[in-house]
């Protein structure tokens, strides 16, 4: 076995946790399925392919910030850093930094898919192998321990990229950031990335491409809960819906009904309507002012890197 791999953590989720959270979800006047559950290893897949879609200008527009701006990056979080990565997926952006940064003390990747961290934790270990790698699988909303670093380093910098933080409504996000703030103590640092708010139609292709992608990576959550869950959602009763909600600031992805249909879940039946929805995703959008007032309590902007259009920032914080 790879040795990194001999110290893969795991905090594996429970699949009551999660019926729970599903009837819970089922059971609100718009009924909602958490967006974690998109993310099994076919669901992880497809995200990958989304990142490379002509209407999907996020990922391609962090990559060339990242490029932009390595030497730049790479000497505001210093030498000798510890990376944390939250939902590190194929682990395609860290290279970047890896490849910039002065001696990484160690590099901890942070997955909900283990089967998708083993592969990409294997690939990364055999481009650096004397890179120190702390693979983690767990769900990274919920309490999980990290592993103990024996070794020093300079300090930690969390790396959550890819506008993850927008699937979180704004008092989640501030909460859910203010604890990181907590777990990795003053002067050590968050590189975030964010989408910005932009061009309503440029925001609802990104959501609505031509091939069908985020269509098929939308409809997988319900695959997923037939396969692991036992649910019976027929996947040809349901239709992709994406929209931007600028009251919000957010982009909005359901699931919409395409008749009056029960659906068996644990036994019981949930009855939904022609056209009803299930909300899966809140993709929000801000501008750096914005999110930078979010976390004022918490982290001190040090630092914000853009592309020319201003589509998406790589921001620097530190824990105050
Ligand atoms: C990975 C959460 C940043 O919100 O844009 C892509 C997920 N959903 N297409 C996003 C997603 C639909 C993506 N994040």
């Amino acid at each position: 076995m790879n040795r990194n791999l001999s110290r893969l953590k795991k905090f594996e989720p429970e699949k009551e946790g999660l019926l729970e959270e599903i009837l819970k979800g089922f059971n609100k006047p718009q009924k909602e399925l958490p967006s974690k559950l998109f993310y099994d290893e076919r669901g992880s897949a497809l995200f990958d392919e989304i990142s490379e879609l002509d209407e999907y200008y996020l990922t391609r527009t962090e990559t060339s910030i990242m490029l932009d701006n390595i030497e730049n990056i790479c000497s505001v979080l210093g030498k000798n850093c510890l990376l944390i990565e939250l939902g590190s997926g194929s682990s395609r952006k860290i290279r970047l930094l890896l490849s910039g940064l002065q001696d990484p003390a160690g590099y901890v990747p942070i997955d909900i898919s283990e089967e998708y961290l083993i592969t990409s934790v294997n690939a990364l270990a055999s481009d650096y192998p004397s890179l120190r790698i702390f693979p983690v699988y767990a769900d990274y909303t919920q309490p999980f321990s990290l592993p103990i670093f024996e070794f020093t380093h300079s300090k930690k910098v969390v790396y959550y990229p890819g506008s993850t933080i927008g699937n979180f409504n704004s008092a989640y996000a501030s909460g859910f950031l203010s604890r990181i703030a907590n777990r990795i103590g003053k002067g050590n640092g968050l590189l975030i990335g964010i989408d910005l708010k932009k061009d309503k139609k440029i925001l609802e292709d990104a959501y609505n491409d031509q091939k069908g992608v985020t269509a098929e990576f939308n409809l997988n959550i319900l695959q997923r809960l037939n396969r692991e869950l036992g649910t019976d959602f027929n996947i040809d009763e349901w239709k992709h819906l994406a929209f931007y909600n600028s009251d919000e600031g957010r982009i909005e992805m359901h699931l919409q009904s395409l008749k009056d249909q029960n659906v068996q879940v644990n036994g019981s039946l949930t009855t939904f309507a022609k056209n009803e929805t299930i909300l899966t995703e809140y993709s929000y959008k801000y501008s750096v002012e914005d999110f930078k007032d979010l976390i004022s309590d918490s982290y001190n902007l040090e630092k914000v890197w853009t592309d020319k259009e201003n589509k998406f920032g790589i921001l620097y914080f530190t824990v105050v």
